[in-house]
Order: C-alpha cells, then structure tokens, then sequence
C-alpha cells in the first residue's frame, strides 16, 4: 500500500473525499482545540474564538482577517457590518449554503481590530489544519493582510485584487476587504467591480486546476 493510500485509508481513491462521518469528528475536535486556545495574548482579551461558517465541503472558503467585536461576541465569522457586505456579495455570485465557508486567519479579536502579525504566526497551524480538512479548490482572500497570510508572494492588495492566482493545488482569488468598501466609494466601486470578475471567473476555474 503506498504511503498516500494509507494516509486516506483503505479502499479511498487520490482526490475522493473522507467519509462525512470523519470528517465531522475530525472537524470538531480542531474547533475545541481552538476553543480552547491560550497560545498568545489574545487568548485572555477575547470572549470567545472564532472558528468557522459554512459547509464542511465547500468549493470556495473565504478567508478574512480577524473577529471584529459582533464577531468576538457571536463567536460566528463576518456577523456584523462587513458580515453583511460579504453575504450580499456570495448571493451575487450565486454561492449557495453548500458551496462556500467562511473563516479567518486569526480566531481571536485583536484588541482596537489591529492585525497582529506574531499572534497570526502563532495561530497559523489552525488555518492550515482548517483548509485541510475542508479541502476547497479555490480559496478568496479578504484584504491585504489575509493575502499577505495565504501568499506571501502575492503583488500589493489594490494589484492582486480581481486577479486568479495559483496557489500550489488550489486557486486564489484576492478581494479586497468588504470593510475598505464601506468607507470610500471608490473602494466600494472597486469592490463591486471584483466580486463581479469573481463570479465571471468561477465556472472557469475548476478548469484551470
Ligand atoms: N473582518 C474580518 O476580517 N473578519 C471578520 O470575521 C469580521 C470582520
């Protein structure tokens, strides 16, 4: 039995996905552990992580960049204000329940919403275990931090936003954040503007892959 084989175990083929059943246990036990994170400071200032939204076999997870405080509150990713920016956007598209996810790169609000690079270094493991259990295709970044996180060789925020990357197996599409979109018209125009390549871009990228 091959070494990738034995990783999925018996009778799965390369590319089938793991039975529902463990792919549920596996999934809950990472949120407990994330639940349950003290690893950096931000552990003692949150009410509560922040894990995930959305289908545990999503073609398209969203990755944002950290719990504002509707979020801290609902312990529930993209609740308030930009929460509702980005959903009307998902619609646009034509995403439904079983299509997307919604997550971000730290689980934890950073104290006055300031992205804290050592803490998202310290909570990366999290990510990466997340995106693997939820195997997506293509993942869409939610401004510049989150790009930076994801892809680090990633162009500046206003030149990789509306643009496909590849990102080793999977696909990466930048968006700005709906935040920025909120606060001046041209970003908000911006905005507009790359979520509709986005649904443009869709029925294409499988292909790509
Ligand atoms: N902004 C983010 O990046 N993530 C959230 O969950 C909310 C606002």
């Amino acid at each position: 039995m091959s070494t990738d084989s034995r990783r999925r175990g018996p009778g799965r083929t390369k590319g089938e996905r793991r039975p529902a059943a463990d792919l549920e246990e596996a999934w809950e036990g990472l949120t407990r552990e994330i639940q349950g994170c003290r690893r950096c400071p931000l552990g003692s200032t949150r009410t509560q992580a922040v894990v995930y939204r959305g289908s545990l076999t999503p073609r398209v997870v969203f990755v944002g960049e950290a719990p504002g405080a509707a979020e801290d509150r609902a312990g529930i990713p993209f609740v308030g204000r930009s929460g509702r920016r980005l959903d009307a956007a998902i619609a646009r598209i034509g995403l439904t329940a079983r299509d997307f996810g919604v997550l971000n790169v730290l689980k934890c609000r950073p104290p006055g919403n300031r992205f804290d690079r050592a803490a998202a270094r310290t909570c990366r493991p999290f990510l990466d275990r997340q995106l693997d259990l939820l195997r997506a295709p293509i993942l869409v970044t939610l401004g510049a931090s989150a790009l930076r996180a994801v892809d680090p060789s990633a162009p500046a925020m206003l030149a990789a936003s509306g643009h496909p990357r590849v990102l080793g197996r999977r696909s990466l599409f930048p968006l700005i954040h709906p935040a920025a979109a909120l606060r001046s018209r041209r970003l908000a125009e911006r905005w507009s503007h790359d979520v509709d390549a986005l649904r443009a871009w869709l029925p294409r990228a499988d292909k790509l892959l």
